[in-house]
């Protein structure tokens, strides 16, 4: 099974994309994950995308397309994957759908979680992260069972330094102008699927098992 999760930052991808891998037994890639243990690594990727993502801003397309085409060649992408914030410009996308007809294959589906932009900033106010395994959690929305220490790896959590409230605005227009158009292009394609966002965790990822089912 080979899908994308699209929707706004904070929408809920990173947090929907990690049930959806674990009940259907395919890798998360989140292009924003590998970006973040890059920068953590000290890694010459990691340096060029944090002067992006710092600022809101997309990470150049060749740098984006050239670390997952990479990953694409791993052997746990033979079952599938869910792709979690790539693609997220109309040349991306184009590329992926290029990539998947040489060898004759498709995306099965293009999940986008709805959510308006009055509720992305709260989320993301309260957002925790484990950048040990990207665990994603928040304050009072989704919270761990010890305060600070994620429930999956025991790592300590902490604030995105991209979700301060200027930054996230900026992430807001360039996914409007960006990624936005994406929908249509997976509505053209036929594949494309919407789920109510503002609706609690499980109730999303149930929405998504009707889709899948
Ligand atoms: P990325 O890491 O992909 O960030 P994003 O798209 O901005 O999305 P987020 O991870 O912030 O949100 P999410 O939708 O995963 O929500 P989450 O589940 O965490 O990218 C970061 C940066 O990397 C980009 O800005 C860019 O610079 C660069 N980049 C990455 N990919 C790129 C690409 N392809 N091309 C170019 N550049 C790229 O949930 C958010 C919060 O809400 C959490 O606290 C969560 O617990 C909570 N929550 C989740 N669901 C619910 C719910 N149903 N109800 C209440 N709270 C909820
Ligand atoms: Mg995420």
């Amino acid at each position: 099974m080979k899908i994308v999760m699209l929707g706004a930052p904070g929408a809920g991808k990173g947090t929907q994309a990690k049930m959806i891998a674990a009940a259907y037994e395919i890798p998360h890639i989140s292009t924003g994950d590998i970006f973040r243990a890059n920068i953590k690594n000290g890694t010459e990727l990691g340096k060029k995308a944090k002067t992006y993502m710092d600022q809101g801003l997309l990470v150049p397309d060749e740098l984006t397309l050239a670390l997952i085409m990479d990953r694409f060649t791993e052997p746990d992408c033979e079952k599938g994957y869910v792709l979690d914030g790539f693609p997220r410009t109309i040349a991306q996308a184009e590329a992926l759908t290029e990539a998947l007809r040489e060898t004759g294959d498709s995306l099965d589906c293009a999940i986008d979680v709805e959510v308006p932009d009055e509720d992305i900033v709260s989320r993301m106010s309260g957002r925790r992260a484990c950048l040990a395994c990207g665990g994603t959690y928040h304050i009072v929305f989704n919270p761990t069972k010890k305060e600070g220490i994620c429930d999956a790896c025991g790592g300590a959590l902490s604030i995105r330094p991209d979700d301060m409230p200027e930054t996230v605005q900026k992430r807001l227009q360039v996914y409007h102008e960006q990624t936005q158009p994406l929908i249509d292009y997976y509505k053209r394609e036929g594949i494309l699927k919407s789920v109510d966002g503002t609706q609690e965790v499980g109730k999303v990822f149930a929405s998504i098992q009707a889709i899948l089912a």
